[in-house]
């Protein structure tokens, strides 16, 4: 069976304190309410290495938001898988449409990130979705498709076991706009069969895919209600413990 997951997106918000006292309130409301679904928040580098102290024997797993596309060196400024699985992290965010929109990562950037990131013992949460244009045009399985294949196809089904799916489509980032729940079930059902096309069926039922795109405690059950959506990838909605909680009571 596939995990249920919640997934935190902290982006570029909250300074040391304020998210150490954030993962603390968290940890600290699900040890007094056990979750029925695995929980990561995902952090700036920042704050790795003490939000892993917090959350160390919880239940609250620890994502980076991004890693290098190299593993070492003179690259002033960047952070290697290696360094991310040093603080004591499991997870990274790969592929966010803000790291393709305003970073130029492009997927054979995102394809060298993916591989760091597996080789270094990550388990890497990769991002796709389409833009508005591209869904207006009826072109988001095209786009999706190719984002797929072109940073994943090469992955071994036992490297594919240590992926988990996000599908953000970019429209409803941040935006308010939320995907209809028919609209996600209809795209992850696609992103499952394209899986299995390259895969194989058990690969493609053991896939968690998450939806994220302006889901908040108020539409996050009717969303995670689809066969094919395995939980979400929470932007704006996971920087406040009551607001991501009540997306992690979804799953109740
Ligand atoms: P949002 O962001 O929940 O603020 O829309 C989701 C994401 O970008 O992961």
């Amino acid at each position: 069976m596939r995990k249920k997951i919640v997934a935190g997106n902290w982006k570029m918000n909250l300074n040391l304190q304020e998210g150490v006292a954030l993962a603390t309130e968290l940890k600290d409301a699900l040890a007094a309410e056990k979750p029925n679904c695995d929980v990561i928040i995902c952090t700036p580098f920042i704050h790795l290495a003490k939000v892993a102290d917090v959350v160390a024997g919880t239940v609250v797993g620890l994502g980076a938001e991004n890693c290098a596309d190299k593993e070492k060196g003179a690259f002033t400024g960047e952070v290697s898988a290696a360094q991310v699985k040093s603080t004591g992290a499991q997870y990274v965010i790969l592929g966010h449409s803000e790291r393709r929109q305003y970073y130029g990562e492009t997927a054979a950037i995102l394809k060298e990130k993916v591989n760091l990131a597996l080789a270094n013992g990550l388990k890497v949460i990769f991002c796709i979705g389409e833009v508005l244009e591209e869904r207006e045009a009826g072109k988001q399985n095209e786009i999706v498709g190719a984002q797929l294949a072109d940073s994943l196809f090469d992955l071994t089904e036992e490297q594919l076991a240590n992926v988990i799916l996000a599908y953000e489509p970019v429209w409803a980032i941040g935006t308010g706009k939320t995907a209809s729940s028919d609209q996600a079930e209809d795209m992850h059902a696609f992103i499952r069969g394209v899986i299995a096309g390259r895969f194989g069926e058990a690969a493609a039922e053991n896939i968690s895919i998450l939806y994220g795109g302006s889901c908040k405690p108020s539409n996050a059950r009717e969303l995670f209600s689809k066969p094919d959506v395995d939980g979400g990838l929470i932007g704006g909605a996971s920087l406040k413990c009551a607001d991501f909680k009540g997306i992690i009571d979804a799953w109740k």
